[in-house]
């Protein structure tokens, strides 16, 4: 296989390709979670550069779920109407357009919400001052499994094929999944089984809101050490995933080529991949740069190719992949280099706080 080839993922979607951009916060929201311009130019660029799926940056399903300012919002309907426009666009290059949903939970502060975080227990964070979250009730629990239900049904409405549930990197469906960030006696604590309830219970809601040709994607982390997350419940809860009626399976790496030190050389997609029926289809991301580690990538089992921070210097990265020894240019880039690319101001400003990204 190789990653220009198309790929059946079943609902009637063929990817034209094995490149997936993957989510990727830009800060340039309107404050009312609005879509702005910047966004959409941005967006649109990487569609048209080729990617077989684009995927919005996180966004949040209720008005106090905001984990920073500028961020996309799916919690209001007025939001609808900048969605329909990005879908839109998007749609018309042929790509694959999913939006990212998510609530940051223990990682959504006061000061930015005005209220007191929630979590699947008392958690605290770095950058809470010190506060600490309060554990939802099953009623509150509930609503938030109907929040991602509207917050998906506006995507639908607007246009887009689909959703990402954001599983990963510690917000709130993460912390659900973590033994130290989720610790209840009731039945969305416990086994894993019973920690993977509210993803469940959000898949299972958003599948019966949603017409037959509508994607849902989880993104998950293989290993949060401070969440309670490590990799035997991430392979187990993989295989869980895999029998509920989601699509894909996208697993966060940050660093596809890492080895997790316990003694199996083998990487952690073909982890997943041993693990997963083998025709479902699997996502994985971190640190690709090149042609070559795409298909290294593919070869341990990845169906599909996700990419983030290449993609913001080289927004045609698809297209390259047709030749084996493309190696586009890598970070530190310069300003204009990355305003050349569609980056505004605010959103380059943002990629300074990645080490060595743009030239000093
Ligand atoms: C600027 C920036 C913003 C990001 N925002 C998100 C996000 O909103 N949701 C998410 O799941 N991951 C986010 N990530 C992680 C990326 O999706 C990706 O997994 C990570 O950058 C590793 O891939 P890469 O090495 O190809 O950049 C972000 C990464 C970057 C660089």
């Amino acid at each position: 296989m190789r990653p220009v080839e198309e790929l059946n993922i079943g609902r009637g979607f063929v990817l034209k390709n094995r490149s997936l951009l993957a989510a990727m916060t830009n800060k340039q929201s309107n404050e009312d979670g609005t879509v702005s311009r910047a966004e959409m130019d941005w967006l649109v660029r990487r569609a048209k550069g080729g990617f077989a799926i684009t995927t919005t940056a996180a966004a949040n399903v209720t008005e106090q779920g905001r984990g920073w300012s500028g961020e996309i919002g799916v919690w209001g309907d007025h939001q609808i109407l900048g969605l329909q426009e990005m879908a839109t666009k998007l749609n018309r290059f042929d790509t694959i357009s999913i939006v990212q949903l998510f609530h940051g939970g223990m990682r959504a502060p006061r000061e930015l919400n005005g209220v007191q975080p929630i979590s699947a227990s008392v958690n605290t964070e770095r950058g809470m001052a010190g506060e600490h979250t309060r554990a939802m009730t099953t009623p509150e629990i509930e609503g938030m499994i109907q929040s991602f239900t509207a917050a998906a049904l506006r995507c639908q409405t607007a246009g887009f094929d689909g959703v990402e549930l954001h599983g990963a990197h510690s917000y709130l469906i993460s912390q659900f999944l973590g033994t130290k960030t989720n610790r209840r006696t009731d039945k969305w604590g416990g086994n894993l089984h019973a920690r993977s309830r509210f993803l469940r219970e959000i898949i299972k809601s958003i599948r019966a809101a949603t017409k037959d040709k509508f994607l849902i994607v989880v993104r998950i982390s293989p290993i949060i050490e401070s969440a309670g997350i490590n990799l035997e419940d991430s392979l187990q809860l993989a295989q869980l995933l895999c029998q509920t009626d989601i699509d894909m399976l996208h697993i966060s790496c940050w660093d596809v080529f890492d080895n997790i030190d316990d003694g199996n050389p083998e990487s952690l997609t073909r982890r997943f991949r041993n693990v997963m029926p083998a025709n479902f289809p699997l996502i994985s991301t971190g640190s690709v740069w090149d042609a070559k580690d795409a298909q290294w990538l593919m070869d341990e089992g990845a169906d599909i190719v996700g990419v983030g921070r290449v993609a913001i210097a080289h927004p045609d990265w698809p297209k390259g992949l047709h030749d084996i020894d493309y190696q586009p240019t890598r970070p530190p880039f310069t300003e204009k280099h990355l305003r050349n690319v569609g980056l505004s101001p605010v959103f380059v400003d943002y990629m300074k706080r990645w080490k060595n990204f743009v030239a000093k």
